[in-house]
């Protein structure tokens, strides 16, 4: 693909012009349904919600998305050959003006489910260091997490992870959320601030009236 060409194309093939940037992401990482990362997405989207900022959840738990199989179409065409509701995902993402990504942490890093589909991003990293094609306009987003251990060091593997994400993706990281000792289904609402850090968050992003930071 020649540089410039299809820069607004979904990397699963469509070729509409993408609408204005809207609403605030929320993503959720987490395997488990009413858990912690659950809790604090609905707390960002509520404070996006009281300013206007129009939120909009996707659970990665409960997409059909395959995983990256490495093969290498994306190198040469910026988009990705597997037909699932990956679909789902990058227009939502590249639709969105900031992007909340929630995720407990697994094993130091992010759950395999979230994993997979931060993978089948790799169309956009093509796109940036293969293809030649530059950047979009900077939108906000944050990266909220919970751990079990009670060491704030846990949370390194999934926020570099998240970083790799963002920096293909158009986003600046304006906020990381993260908390520890965090381990029982709904144990974030004993924290004394969480939520209420995870509604302002959601209020700061939503209040945004365009795709610029
Ligand atoms: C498979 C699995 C792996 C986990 N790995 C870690 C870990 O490496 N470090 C940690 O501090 N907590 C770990 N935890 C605990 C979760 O991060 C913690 O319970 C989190 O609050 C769950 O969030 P959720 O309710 O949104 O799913 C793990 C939990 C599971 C189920």
């Amino acid at each position: 693909m020649a540089s410039g060409s299809g820069v607004t194309d979904s990397p699963q093939g469509g070729a509409a012009s993408p609408p204005p940037r809207a609403g605030v992401l929320c993503l959720h990482g987490s395997p488990r349904a009413g858990g912690n990362t659950d809790l604090l997405l609905e707390a960002v989207a509520s404070g996006a919600n009281s300013v206007g900022g129009q939120p909009r959840h996707l659970y990665c738990r409960d997409l059909d998305v395959r995983p990256c199989t490495g093969c290498g179409a994306c190198s040469a065409t910026g988009r990705c050959v597997i037909r699932d509701d990956m679909a789902t995902v990058y227009a939502a993402l590249d639709g969105a003006a900031a992007v909340v990504i929630g995720s407990p942490v697994y094993f130091l890093g992010v759950p395999s489910l979230c994993k997979g589909v931060i993978d089948r991003f790799q169309p956009y990293w093509a796109r940036r260091h293969l293809l030649g094609i530059p950047p979009g306009a900077l939108r906000p987003g944050a990266l909220v997490a919970t751990a079990g251990a009670p060491s704030h060091s846990v949370f390194s593997g999934a926020q570099r992870t998240v970083e790799a994400l963002f920096e293909v993706v158009d986003i600046t990281c304006k906020a990381n959320l993260f908390y520890e000792g965090i381990d029982a289904r709904g144990a974030i609402t004993d924290h004394p601030t969480a939520l209420d850090e995870a509604q302002a968050l959601g209020r700061r992003l939503g209040a945004r009236p365009s795709a610029t930071p």
